[in-house]
């Protein structure tokens, strides 16, 4: 060919790797092996200090045929550790896996991880139906119980439930307390507070604040445990609502954590009326939320968080900044902003 003529020719465009599309078809491999590492408690176990296979065996009562690849896999996957070869060599955490995944660690944050494995794996199976249907498909499928009655009904699955939302909440509450200027409030009430812990971490940087988390009352007793936990026992006050039929208490700043998403939108515009109602002038109502870009491009976990909402409610719905701004502006508030706090989530603050 002569040289002119190659010069002419358009570029041989390459083929797009198939890389990304394996992986994430593929994604259950890995995060199954992390949610039964989690369940038999095997990064707590190694918080003792490094182990040989055959004692994790014996420790987690696994199968012979499936010790050397279970723990294998979470070596190359970077959740584990090893020293050495062979049958000698021994496990230990990783320092990230040490500080999340030890159940003793109080920067535990293996309860999402927990009910993850337990309820939303095997619901997720589901996800064709619900894409379809738009039906939830969880618990309810098999008794027409509505999410929380279902979950409260049980000790167990409550004190679960509550484990996961202090799990995946903790890093996004922290750095609101940072982010967030409460010195022109004296009052604050956390709506739907589960353990309390949005309260307790504002309370604890913030002492002048009159501070109060309100949830269903099955949820008091354990809000008031964390509390004392905590060492805030008289600084934060644990307290019962049912926010479908009581108006809120007054306060300057009206929290919710990942409540709105949890309803449709005649709801969410209920509870958004609500928290107007019992601010002053000048008060602020925050939402805490995976709030998706208002482009609906970027924040994957949002929409996906959004897809768990059509598995465990049918109706409810993530949201993004623009949607929160519109509902709230139609309510009476003055103005919104979205403040980012970590990762996919953000808060969205509304001033009266
Ligand atoms: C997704 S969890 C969020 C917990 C916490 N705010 C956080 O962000 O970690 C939803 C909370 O809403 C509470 N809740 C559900 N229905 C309620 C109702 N009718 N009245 C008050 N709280 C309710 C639940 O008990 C639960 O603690």
């Amino acid at each position: 060919m002569s040289a002119a003529l190659a010069e002419t020719r358009p570029a041989v465009q390459a083929d797009p790797s198939p890389e990304q599309i394996m992986q994430i078809g593929m994604g259950f491999w890995p995060s199954k092996t992390l949610l039964s590492a989690v369940e038999l408690g095997l990064f707590t176990i190694l918080a003792d200090g490094p182990q040989t296979g055959a004692a994790l065996e014996d420790a987690l009562g696994l199968h012979p045929r499936a010790t050397r690849d279970f723990l294998d896999t979470l070596v190359a996957l970077g959740l584990l550790g090893r020293q050495g070869d062979g049958p000698e060599a021994r496990y230990q955490n990783t320092p990230a896996t040490a500080l999340y995944l030890d159940r003793g660690s109080p920067r535990y944050v293996g309860g999402l991880l927990e009910m993850a494995n337990a309820r939303l794996y095997p619901f997720w199976a589901d996800l064709t139906a619900a894409l379809q249907t738009g039906k939830p498909q969880n618990e309810i499928k098999r008794n027409g119980k509505a999410m929380f009655d279902e979950l409260y009904a049980d000790p167990g699955r409550l004190e679960q439930f509550m484990g996961a939302m202090t799990g995946v909440s903790r890093a996004n509450f922290e750095a609101f307390a940072e982010k967030f200027d409460f010195s022109p409030f004296a009052s604050h009430v956390d709506i739907g507070g589960a353990t309390g812990q949005l309260a307790s971490i504002v309370q604890a940087r913030n002492p002048h604040l009159a501070s109060r988390t309100l949830d269903l009352p099955v949820v008091q007793p354990i809000a008031e445990r964390h509390i004392k936990a905590a060492g805030l026992e008289g600084r934060v006050v644990a307290g019962e609502i049912d926010f479908f039929r009581d108006e809120f208490p007054q306060a300057d700043l009206i929290t919710m954590g990942m409540i709105l998403h949890d309803w449709n939108l005649e709801h969410k515009k209920m509870l958004i009326a609500k928290a107007y109602r019992a601010l002053p002038e000048g008060g602020a109502f925050v939402a805490i939320e995976n709030i998706i870009d208002d482009a609906r491009r970027e924040n994957a976990f949002g929409l996906m968080m959004s897809l768990n909402m059509l598995i465990e409610f049918g109706e409810a719905f993530d949201f993004t900044g623009a949607d929160f701004t519109s509902w709230c502006l139609e309510a009476g508030f003055r103005r919104c902003e979205i403040l980012h706090l970590s990762g996919p989530c953000s808060a969205a603050i509304a001033w009266k």
